[in-house]
């Protein structure tokens, strides 16, 4: 048996997920794949990490996406034990969630019910990693590795947890800067309670009640203000982008990306003076581009066509570079 469980990018929607906003991500030709067969004991060989996780292991690093993962899904359904091995073409740590892949394709090996709901399995899946990684991630990264669809983007109301798809074929450019994020070393997390205390002190239960009620951003003090204003940009031009998609219009849906990243930069501050500079050079190369998942570090991520390729590639010399295809999510064969 196998299961495969793809990488993915967000191209728009960007700190939005965990303030119950809309998210532009999709799944991409890069994955994680588990070859296993049914076992008395559960046993997975990581050839990334070259090492063995079994059961009795501690909940820990790598292993923890795999452990936690377990728990939680086993909690909710019947699963079985499996003995495989993991494999993977998604580089780790560069914001095409490499975590995200290994809990759904772990979840989706274990669980008997094929009928399983995979908004069900996304949000255990998300709960082992608030649980066992630390980082409390919204729900883009898992939802979109398992329900994405090839040849478009995976809209999501991460609030109403509703969806549609977007048709979209265009080429996806991501540029790892090199520099790898630490996501549950804090920053991340210290976001998602700065935005809880904003909508707080705004009277809403969250950001995106603010949004909705256009509530006056006035009664907040500089940097509070600033991430509020983050937020409420980046859902208009979620609004906006899916528009220009389906008018077609890829310059505006890439200025809505430099937009983006412009403001992920100097009012959410997630961005680093290395990814500003790559971001600057990619925009210009293709029809925009900006920073995709949590930040500090990680990859910037553009849109091109194919005659702009041989130009990105001398012009990124010597840094890790990928032009991916919007893919299906996560899928399962005996
Ligand atoms: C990480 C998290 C997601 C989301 C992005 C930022 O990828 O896992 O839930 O919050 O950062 O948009």
């Amino acid at each position: 048996m196998r299961v495969i469980a793809p990488g993915r990018v967000n191209l728009l929607g960007e700190h939005t997920d965990y303030n119950g906003g809309f998210v532009l991500p999709c799944a991409v030709n890069r994955e994680i794949r588990i070859n296993f067969e049914e076992s008395k004991e559960f046993e997975l060989y990581s050839e990334i990490y070259k090492d063995y996780v079994k059961q009795e292991d501690k909940i820990e690093g790598w292993k923890s996406y795999i452990l936690g993962t377990k728990k939680e899904i086993s909690k909710h359904y019947k699963t079985r034990e499996v003995k495989g091995k993991i494999r993977s073409t998604i580089p780790v740590g560069s914001g095409m969630s490499s975590s995200a892949a290994l809990e759904i394709a772990v979840a989706l090996a274990i669980i008997k019910n094929r009928r399983a709901k995979p908004m069900n399995i996304a949000k255990l899946c998300r709960r082992a990693e608030h649980r066992y990684a630390g980082v409390k991630c919204g729900i883009m990264d898992q939802a979109s590795v398992i329900l994405s669809k090839k040849n478009s983007l995976f809209f999501l109301d991460c609030r109403e947890l509703s969806y549609s798809y977007v048709p979209f074929d265009g080429i996806i450019v991501v540029v790892d800067s090199g520099t790898k994020h630490e996501l549950s070393a804090s920053y991340y997390n210290r976001r998602v309670s700065e935005c809880k205390r904003r909508a707080k002190i705004l009277g809403t239960k969250n950001l995106r009640e603010a949004w909705e009620k256009r509530l006056e951003l006035g009664s907040l003090d500089g940097e509070l203000k600033k991430r509020a204003e983050h937020f409420f940009s980046e859902m208009d031009r979620v609004v906006e982008a899916t528009d220009a998609l389906r008018s077609e219009d890829m310059h505006k849906f890439g200025e809505l990306m430099n937009l983006s990243h412009l403001s992920l930069s100097q009012k959410f501050e997630v961005s680093t003076p290395l990814m500003d500079k790559l971001q600057r050079k990619l925009s210009a190369l293709c029809y925009g581009a900006k920073l995709t998942g949590a930040g500090f570090g990680g990859s910037i991520v553009g849109i091109c066509e194919e005659e702009d390729i041989e130009k990105i590639k001398e012009a990124f010399e010597g840094f890790q570079i990928y032009f991916l295809r919007s893919t299906d999510g996560a899928w399962f064969s005996n």
